[in-house]
Order: C-alpha cells, then structure tokens, then sequence
C-alpha cells in the first residue's frame, strides 16, 4: 500500500473530530519548535500547506499573515473554527502537491508533519519552495528515517499500519529535498522518539543557482 490522496480523504475525514485530542499535546513541542525557527516577524508572511485543523495557527506570531492549505474539507473546517480568533489567516482548499498560489509569495514556509503524508512529498516540497521567496526560510517538523538508517523488515510493518492511518514513517528526507538548487540547511535537530521526528530548517539562497548545502553543526 502507498499514500493516496483518495484513501488520505477519508482517513482525514475521520480522523478530523478526534485529530486534536489525540495528537495535539503529543506534537505541541515539535511545531512550537519549528515556529520558532522559523524566526517570524509582524508584516511577514508563511504558507502552511496541510494545515491539517490549524493547530500551528495560535502558535504563529500575532502579526504574520497565514496562509493555509488541505486537501481535507473537515480537517480544513476544523482549522476555520480556529482561524476565526484572527483576522490574518486565509485558508486554501487544494493539493499542496500542486499548489495554486504564485512563485516566490511567501517570506517562510511550514511543514509541519505533511511531508509524511501527501502521497508525493517531493512534488509537495517543491511546490512548497516554489512560492517560498528567494532569502525565504522553510520549517519542517516530520518524521523521516534517520540518515544512514535502513528500513528493518519490522519496521516496513510498522509502516504499512501507520499508512493505514494516514502517514509512512518510512521517507528519507534526502529524496524529499535532495538535489534542489539554492537550499542551505541551517539546522537539523532530533526531537521525538531519538530523532525519528526532526526539526529542520532550511533558506532558500538568494541565488538559486547555488549548490545544495549544509550548514549545520
Ligand atoms: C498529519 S496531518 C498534519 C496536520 C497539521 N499540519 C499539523 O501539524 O497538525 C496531515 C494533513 O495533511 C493533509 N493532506 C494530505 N494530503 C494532502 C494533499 N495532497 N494536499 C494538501 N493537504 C493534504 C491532510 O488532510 C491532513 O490535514
């Protein structure tokens, strides 16, 4: 089985009433983290695709105008109910896989744990860094196998249980970003579970010509 956006509707359609309670304290610090990453300032913007129930929106500064996207209409409304305390939030139904905003409108971008659900993730990841501007930063809260791991017999198991409910921990994040001009990784932190979930944040250089980099440590 893979990740498919018509079996992830009705995953998320179900999972939309409960999605809060069950994971909302559980993840809390990891987005909190990669918010604060993110570094943001009043009169600046970010593009959150699968905002999910929009449980990133009280945690982004007072001042940062939001855009979100989900292809899920419940998951989607839920994160309204949540949007209705601002007046800076517009939320976007669609496919972050194809995203129907302009190149380079957005000063940062948050992944926060859809990377491990769309079923292509590097589509999603380009499409996220398309309308990312160039000096724009990028947050990722995800997880991803660990660099240099492999993918034990049970863990592809635990894989195929986790993909029923909506997620594959079994992605790399190199396949995800590899390869895509002017990104410099600025940090890469472990968080849950020893580092399987990681923070990671990224800018995209002001000249997109330049080689993918690292500058972490
Ligand atoms: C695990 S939830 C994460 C929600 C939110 N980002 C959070 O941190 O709580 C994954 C979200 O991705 C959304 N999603 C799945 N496939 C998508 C797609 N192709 N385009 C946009 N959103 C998608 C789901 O509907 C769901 O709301």
């Amino acid at each position: 089985m893979a990740m498919r956006d018509e079996s992830n509707l009705g995953i998320y359609r179900r999972w939309a009433p409960f999605y809060d309670a069950v994971v909302g304290s559980l993840y809390s610090r990891g987005r909190h983290r990669a918010i604060e990453a993110l570094d943001l300032r009043p009169g600046e913007t970010v593009f959150v695709p699968g905002i999910g129930t929009g449980l990133d929106i009280p945690a982004i500064p007072a001042g940062v105008a939001i855009t979100g996207l989900d292809l899920s209409p419940d998951m989607l409304g839920k994160a309204r109910e949540r949007a209705a305390a601002r007046d800076d939030v517009t939320l976007v139904h669609g496919d972050a896989q194809s995203v129907p905003l302009p190149d380079a409108s957005f000063d940062a971008v948050l992944c926060d744990l859809v990377l491990s659900v769309v079923p292509d993730a590097r589509t999603t990841f380009a499409e996220a860094w398309r309308v990312l501007r160039p000096g724009g930063r990028l947050a990722i809260f995800d997880k991803f196998v660990p660099e240099g791991g492999r993918v034990s017999g049970l863990r592809r198991v635990v894989g195929r249980i986790a993909e029923a409910v909506g997620t594959d921990p079994n992605r790399r994040l190199p396949d995800i970003i590899g390869g895509v001009p002017g990104l410099v990784v600025l940090s890469d932190e472990p968080d849950l579970l020893g580092g399987q979930y990681r923070v990671v944040l990224m800018k995209k250089s002001s000249h997109p010509a330049d080689e993918p980099r690292e500058e972490t440590g």
